[in-house]
């Protein structure tokens, strides 16, 4: 039997988050203001999330008994990083609610799935195939046409595990940037997406089925990374209205109970199309802490304990811009501007391309 929460979490609960990385942390910030412990189950020792914790364990997603302790200690399960083992989630839902559930984790960890799904909702996404093995990836580029990018199905992020299939790829070289050695992978294909502005859309469902979405956001990359996000995105009422749409039938139809982020495309025929989601709080909404009455991390505090959901009013504008690597030997002169609000993660070694802190200037609204 797997186990769901029916009633809010009262003030003084424990919240366990699996991941330990700076969403963990900005939620684990987000539930102290609200009276919740959280505590962190993450396989790397000093993590950003355990340092603003009451509680933390340090062990391996597989090991299950570390795992069946780590439930008896908390009052619901979420996850800021949602590569975990499917296992792992499997056998938590066994013993405490865990929001949002597996069939979501499920579908998100997965681009062949989030695509199927997406369209088995009539959601529209960029062309997509999936290529099992080497010999096949000959045939799929010819029926699709060339540009079209090759991805894993699974764990890339930051645009690692993709390369992109140009009129002269070299298809060999190919296949072994995204399946190394291996002659059989799970891997999709897709068209290249000719688009006019990357944006995506944070949406929260509650216990009873509310749903809030935060304004669309424009994301612009540095090295396939997030650079900067722009709020709200320069885009017409028209398609943020749709992206909304969009948005919240996602939620609905995955019967989501916490939060979703959604990458998507407007193409320069104004077409809105899905490329990928996240079952948690997301970089492109982190402006949110300083632009609106309920960050995204309290709201996906608020839907995971079963709590009604806040409001998303946004007195401010805002642009939020990532420091990566050395960008934090900045903050002096960060700190200087007073519209900037500085978010440092508590990372020692500032490696390069290392999500270190962000910045959000906020524009308050007439
Ligand atoms: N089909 C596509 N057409 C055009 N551009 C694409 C396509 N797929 C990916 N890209 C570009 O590559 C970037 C990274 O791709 P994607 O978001 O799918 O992967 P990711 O590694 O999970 O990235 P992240 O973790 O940064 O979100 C996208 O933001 C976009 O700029
Ligand atoms: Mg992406």
């Amino acid at each position: 039997m797997s186990k769901t929460l029916t009633a809010p979490l009262a003030p003084g609960s424990v919240i366990g988050i699996l991941g330990g990385g700076q969403l963990g942390r900005m939620a684990a910030s987000a539930a102290a203001e609200l009276g919740y412990h959280c505590h962190i189950f993450c396989p790397e020792e000093n993590n950003p999330a355990s340092e603003v914790s009451k509680y933390y364990t340090t062990a391996d997603y597989d090991d299950e008994a570390a795992l069946a302790k780590f439930a008896e200690q908390v009052d619901v399960v979420t996850y800021e990083f949602e590569n975990v083992p499917a296992s792992t989630a499997a056998f938590l839902i066994e013993r405490i609610a865990v929001n949002p559930g597996p069939k979501v984790l499920h579908i998100c960890q997965n681009r062949l799935r989030e695509k199927d799904f997406c369209n088995s909702i009539k959601v529209p996404t960029t062309k997509y195939a999936e290529v099992t093995n080497r010999e096949n990836l000959d045939r799929v580029v010819r029926d699709m046409g060339r540009p079209c990018i090759l991805k894993t199905t699974e764990m890339g992020y930051d645009g690692k595990g993709q390369v992109l299939i140009g009129p002269d790829t070299d298809l060999k070289e190919a296949w072994k940037t995204v399946a190394g050695d291996r002659k059989k992978a799970e891997t999709i294909l897709e068209t290249l997406v000719d688009f006019r502005m990357e944006i995506s859309v944070i949406v929260a469902r509650s216990i009873q089925g509310a749903c809030q979405t935060y304004v669309p956001v424009e994301n612009r990359h540095k090295n396939h990374i997030l650079d900067q996000t722009i709020v709200p995105a320069r885009i017409s009422q028209k398609i943020s209205d749709r992206a909304e749409v969009i948005a919240r039938h996602m939620a609905e139809e995955m019967q989501l109970v916490g939060m979703l982020a959604i990458e998507m495309f407007v193409t320069t025929e104004d077409e809105v199309l899905v490329n990928e989601m996240a079952p948690r709080p997301h970089n492109s909404g982190h402006w949110s802490m300083d632009a609106c009455v309920t960050s995204q991390f309290e709201q996906f505090i608020r839907a995971v304990s079963g709590l009604s959901l806040g409001s998303v009013y946004r007195h401010s504008d805002a642009v939020m811009t990532n420091l990566l690597g050395d960008d934090v030997n900045g903050w002096e002169e960060i700190l200087s501007d007073p519209s900037a609000k500085l978010h440092l993660y508590g990372k020692s070694e500032a490696k390069p391309g290392r999500k270190m802190g962000h910045v959000t200037r906020v524009i308050p609204r007439k």
